[in-house]
C-alpha cells in the first residue's frame, strides 16, 4: 500500500506512477534524470518542494489511483499474434470535409464512396469514419442524437448501407466511431432525464445539486473544468441542479455505472457489427469511469494541464472492468478491433489497456508524442524532431510482442504536423515525406488522416468569422479578455482543429472539386499544386511517396512484424533504426533537420528508397529519409 509517507520512487515502481511521473516531468520539461536525486523524497513533501505545483488534492488521488493499479504488463510472449488489424493500412475520412456529392457544401457518404478507388489505389486496407451518426453537430458529430440513424446531412441508412457493400467488394474494413463517453444534449434519453424527475435515464448522466457562492449564485458541484472552456457543468435553472459535460455544454457524460446503460450500449455495438463493420475507435474512452463522489480536482495539476479534475477520469476506478465487459459482450463474438482514444495514458498504462491476454482493447491512440515536452497545442513553436525520434525509441524499445501500437501523426483534432515542425513552404515536401516514412517503417499501425498523404499544411484563416469549430471558438471567448483579439486569435489559430477540418483538395476545378456548392468552411492558403490531380502527374510528389510506402509494407512481412531496433539516436538530428525478420533487415536514416547531414557510410543493403530522389551519396539532405533493404544469404551472412 502506498501512502503519503511513500517515496517518490516507490511511485516510479508502479507502472501508473511510472507514466504520471513522465507526463508530469514532460509538461515540466524536465529530465527523468532529476528522479536519481529525488527518488528518496516523501510524497507529502511534494506539496512544499515545488512551491504548490503538486498540492495535497494531487497526492491524495496519486496514491488512490496507485493503490489501485500495481499490475506490471507482462513481458513474457508465446509469440506474436498474427491480425490482419496489424497489417492493415488504416486512413481516417473526416465526412463532412471529404467530398460532397449533392451540391450543398458538406461532405457525405456518397461522396466517400465515390473516392473509395482512390483510396484502394493508395493502398490502404480500413477506413475509420469519423461519426456520421444523427446529431445536432455542435462537435460535428461527437455530440450524438440517435445511435442508429445516420444524420441527412450526409445520407440515409441505404447509403451507409452501400458504402460498406462497397468497402467489401474492394477487400476494404471499415471502422466507425464509437462516441460513448457522452451523448448530445438533444439525445431522446437526456431529453427523458430532464423533463421527468422520476425516469430510470436521470442515472444514466451525471445530475447533481450544486454549491452556493457566498452571495447565494449557484456554483457547479466541483471545479472540473471542461476540454472546450469553462466549467465541465451545465446549469439547468428548471430544476436548480447541475449536468456533466467534459467536452461542451450540449455533450452530456454519461454514468457508466448504471448496468442498464452499460446494456445498451453493448446492444448498440451489436447492432452495428450484425450490419458487417469491422470494429470501432473509441473516442476518449479511458474517461467512461468516473468515481461516484466526484471529487474536487487538484489545482496544481489543473494549471499544469490546463485541464483540472483529470487525475480522477483519466483511468477510472472501473475503466479495465468495463473495457473488458464490453469487449465480451460485443466485440469478441464477431472478432472486431477495439481502438480506444485515450488521451493521457503513458506507455505502461497503454500496455495494461491493450496487451493481448487482457481482453480490454486491441490499440490505443495517446498523444504524448504530439507536442515537445513543456508545449501545449495551443503554443506557436517549432515542434523538434528529436523529441519524436527519442518519444518513438523509448516507447518501442521492449514494447513486447503482446503489445500493439497505432501509428499516427495527424487526426481531425489536430493542426497538420508538417506546419508544426517547419512552416517554410520548400520544406514542406521533405518534411512530408520523412514523416511518412517514418510513420511506415516503425513497428505498429500506420493510421493516415485525409490529405496527409498529399503533404497539406496548416491554413493562414483570416479571421475568426472564418473559423467553424467549437473548440476554437470557445478558445477565443476564454483568452479575449487577457490576451485582446489579435493575441487570442493568433492562439487559437495555433492549435485549431479546423486546420485539418478544410475540404480535400481533388482537383483544379472550384473549391478543388469538393463541392460545386459553397463549402461549409473554407480554409486560406493552399495551392492548387497540392491537389490529388496535379501530385498524380509528378511522381516525385508527396503522394506517389505514400503509394511507394505502402506497397514496401505491403511487400515485406519484416516492415509489419520485425522487430525494431534503434541502431543510432545519439546524435543530434539523426536516427537510424532496423526493422528485421526472419533474415531480412530494412534500415531507416533520417535527417530530423534543415540542414544536410553526413550519415554513417555503412553497406547497409539495396536502397529501397530515398525521399530526396538521390539514392547514393553520403549525405543527407534536409529532412531526407533513405530506406535500405538487405537479406542474408544462405550462410547467414549479409
Ligand atoms: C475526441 C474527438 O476526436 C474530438 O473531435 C471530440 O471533440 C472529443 N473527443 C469529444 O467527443
Ligand atoms: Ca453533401
Amino acid at each position: 500500500m502506498l501512502t503519503a509517507d511513500s517515496r517518490v520512487r516507490d511511485v516510479w515502481a508502479n507502472p501508473f506512477g511510472r507514466d504520471v511521473l513522465a507526463k508530469v516531468l514532460l509538461q515540466l520539461g524536465v529530465s527523468t534524470r532529476v528522479l536519481a536525486l529525488v527518488g528518496r523524497v516523501r510524497l507529502r513533501s511534494l506539496p512544499r518542494l515545488t512551491g504548490g505545483r503538486l498540492d495535497g488534492a494531487f497526492i491524495d488521488a496519486l496514491v488512490t489511483m496507485l493503490n489501485r493499479e500495481q499490475e506490471w504488463p507482462r513481458e513474457d510472449s508465446d509469440g506474436l499474434v498474427r491480425t490482419w488489424w496489424k497489417e492493415a493500412i488504416f486512413y481516417q475520412v473526416y465526412p463532412r470535409s471529404f467530398q460532397d456529392s449533392n451540391g450543398d457544401g458538406i461532405g457525405d457518404l456518397r461522396g466517400i464512396i465515390s473516392r473509395l478507388d482512390y483510396l484502394q489505389a493508395l493502398g490502404v486496407d480500413a477506413l475509420w469514419l469519423s461519426p456520421v451518426y444523427d446529431s445536432p453537430m455542435d462537435d460535428n458529430g461527437y455530440d450524438i442524437r440517435d445511435y442508429r440513424a445516420i444524420l441527412a446531412e450526409f445520407g440515409t441508412m441505404a447509403d451507409f448501407d452501400d458504402l460498406l457493400a462497397e468497402l467489401k467488394r474492394r477487400g476494404m474494413r471499415l471502422v466507425m466511431d464509437l462516441v460513448v463517453n457522452h451523448t448530445s444534449d438533444e439525445h431522446p434519453w437526456f431529453v427523458e432525464a430532464m423533463s421527468d424527475p422520476s425516469s430510470p435515464r436521470r442515472d444514466w448522466y451525471f445530475f447533481r445539486a450544486g454549491r452556493r457562492a457566498e452571495d447565494g449564485a449557484p456554483l457547479p458541484p466541483n471545479n472540473w473544468t471542461s476540454f472546450f472552456s469553462g466549467p465541465a457543468w451545465r446549469y439547468l435553472p428548471q430544476t436548480d441542479e447541475w449536468a456533466m459535460h467534459l467536452f461542451s455544454s450540449k455533450q452530456m457524460d454519461l454514468n457508466w455505472e448504471n448496468p442498464d446503460l452499460r446494456d445498451e450500449i453493448v446492444r448498440m455495438v451489436r447492432w452495428w457489427l450484425d450490419k458487417g463493420v469491422d470494429g470501432f475507435r473509441m473516442d476518449v474512452v479511458n474517461y467512461i469511469s468516473k468515481p461516484s463522489a466526484l471529487p474536487d480536482g487538484s489545482r496544481g495539476i489543473g494549471e499544469l494541464m490546463g485541464f483540472t479534475g483529470i487525475e480522477h477520469y483519466v483511468l477510472g476506478p472501473r475503466l479495465h472492468e468495463h473495457l473488458a465487459e464490453l469487449r465480451a459482450r460485443a466485440f469478441d463474438p464477431y472478432g472486431a478491433v477495439s481502438i480506444g482514444e485515450t488521451p493521457g495514458i503513458g506507455r505502461e498504462v497503454g500496455r495494461l489497456l491493450t496487451g493481448d491476454y487482457r481482453g480490454e482493447l486491441d490499440m490505443i491512440f495517446n498523444f504524448d508524442h504530439l507536442e515537445n515536452p513543456g508545449k501545449v497545442r495551443f503554443d506557436e513553436y517549432r515542434y523538434s524532431l528529436d523529441y519524436l525520434r527519442d518519444y518513438y525509441s523509448d516507447y518501442l524499445t521492449g514494447y513486447g510482442d503482446r503489445y500493439w501500437m497505432s501509428l499516427f501523426l495527424e487526426n481531425h483534432d489536430n493542426p497538420r504536423f508538417v506546419s508544426k515542425v517547419d512552416p517554410d513552404p520548400a520544406m514542406r515536401a521533405p518534411v512530408a515525406k520523412l514523416l511518412g516514412v517514418i510513420q511506415f517503417t516503425l513497428r505498429g499501425t500506420p493510421f493516415i488522416y485525409q490529405g496527409q498523404e498529399l503533404g497539406l499544411t496548416n491554413h493562414a484563416f483570416r479571421d475568426m468569422s472564418a473559423l467553424r469549430d467549437v473548440e476554437s471558438i470557445n478558445k477565443f471567448a476564454e483568452l479575449l479578455p487577457s490576451l485582446g483579439a489579435e493575441r487570442a486569435f493568433a492562439k487559437v489559430l495555433a492549435g485549431s482543429r479546423d486546420h485539418s477540418r478544410v475540404p480535400m483538395p481533388w482537383d483544379r476545378s472550384p473549391h478543388a472539386g469538393f463541392t460545386t456548392g459553397t463549402p461549409w468552411i473554407v480554409g486560406d492558403g493552399h495551392d492548387v499544386g497540392l491537389c490529388v490531380a496535379a501530385q498524380d502527374e509528378d511522381p516525385q510528389s508527396v503522394l506517389a511517396l505514400y503509394r511507394e510506402l505502402a506497397r514496401l509494407r505491403r511487400s515485406s512481412e519484416a516492415l509489419v512484424y520485425g522487430e525494431f531496433r534503434v541502431v543510432s539516436r545519439s546524435r543530434r538530428h539523426y536516427w537510424e533504426y532496423e526493422r528485421s525478420l526472419d533474415g531480412e533487415t530494412w534500415t531507416v536514416q533520417a535527417n530530423l533537420s534543415r540542414r544536410p547531414l553526413r550519415r554513417v557510410p555503412e553497406p547497409l543493403g539495396e536502397v529501397m528508397l530515398a525521399t530526396s530522389g538521390s539514392t547514393s551519396g553520403s549525405i543527407l539532405a534536409p529532412y531526407e529519409a533513405r530506406v535500405f533493404r538487405r537479406r542474408a544469404d544462405r550462410h547467414g551472412a549479409s
